[in-house]
């Protein structure tokens, strides 16, 4: 079976670090063409530096990791460091590595990327953090819109948010952003909050990865360990690996369920910034290019995760 091409950009971060985990469990359906980074868990200096080594930790060194934007299109950078930790991994170190960041800027590597696809060639973006590299790749680089198949991002909520009531992280961090990329016109899969805050992680997974022999079982159990003390949720029975959603979802979108709906994104800064406005008034289905997932089989997509993550050889 043909391989899915896809693009990672991201804010590693822990869920993020469970994403790039999962694609890299599952390259024998996708091939992960590159990583670009964007701050928004931690500085673009930290996120850039875990997905250096997270390549090299996962086996996947051959994978281009380029450094993207450093701050919102307009807004201040405002960090999740209270979430992901003073690394962005949690409480863990991976091991360093020769592994090099690409030199070239993020956002010109990763249109240079998929220009050079061969004719008829396409790939699948998953951006899992704000969507700053995103926006600014199809400013500078219309072209290149022949040449994305899709884009499935984890961002939004249909209902709820996690910064605000009404704003998910990634849509909140970079409201512009995420207005370019909601109106570009491609087909965009929305894993908001109401699908990725049901798919996650408990005690006993976190047991189990970290009594593992290997070392990224037990690496991924020392981070999702470490989101189950955080005051988000140690009350809770199981913390949500948000990103890794995307990969699951393009791998089993059988999995779930979605509207295709007009959304517009709150750019203003009232309390509803960031809110990713989901217009259910719209009747016909198909018109509109962004499917929101409103529904997911939870437990699927966790026996999936851990058969993955514990199966591979790594
Ligand atoms: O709201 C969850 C999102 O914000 C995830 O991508 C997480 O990594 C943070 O970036
Ligand atoms: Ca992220």
């Amino acid at each position: 079976m043909k391989k899915r091409k896809i693009w990672i950009d991201c804010d590693p971060g822990i869920d993020d670090a469970f994403a790039i985990s999962l694609a890299a469990a599952c390259q024998d359906q996708l091939e992960i063409l590159g990583i670009s980074t964007v701050a928004g868990n931690q500085s673009i200096e930290r996120v850039t530096e875990n997905a250096r080594k997270l390549t090299a930790f996962l086996g996947i060194p051959q994978v281009p990791v380029a450094q993207g934007s450093a701050c919102p299109l307009v807004r201040e950078m405002i960090s999740a460091a209270h979430v992901h930790g003073s690394t962005g991994l949690g409480d863990c170190s991976l091991p360093e590595t020769e592994k090099k960041v690409v030199s070239e800027n993020g956002i010109l590597y990763l249109a240079k990327a998929l220009l050079s696809l061969p004719e008829g060639e396409q790939a699948t973006l998953v951006p899992i953090g704000p969507l700053t590299n995103i926006a600014l790749l199809f400013r500078t680089f219309p072209e290149v819109r022949e040449k994305i198949e899709g884009i499935c991002l984890m961002g939004g909520a249909a209902v709820g948010g996690n910064v605000t009531a009404t704003g998910e992280f990634n849509i909140w961090e970079d409201p512009e952003a995420a207005q370019v990329v909601f109106s570009s016109g491609i087909p965009l899969v929305m894993c908001g909050l109401d699908v990725t805050g049901r798919c996650g992680l408990n005690r006993e997974h976190a047991k189990q990865l970290l009594e593992s022999k290997s070392p990224v079982q037990k690496a991924l159990g020392e981070m999702v360990s470490f989101y189950l003390k955080s005051p988000a949720y140690q009350n809770k029975s199981q913390a949500a690996i948000h990103d890794a959603v995307t990969i699951t979802y393009l791998l089993h979108p059988e999995w779930f369920e979605g509207r295709a709906i007009h959304v517009e994104v709150d750019c203003s800064e009232g309390k509803n910034r960031g809110m990713t406005v989901c217009d259910f008034r719209t009747s016909a289905e198909g018109d509109y290019p962004v499917t929101v997932l409103l529904d997911v089989e939870a437990e699927r997509v966790q026996e999936f995760w851990m058969e993955k993550l514990t199966g591979t050889r790594w």
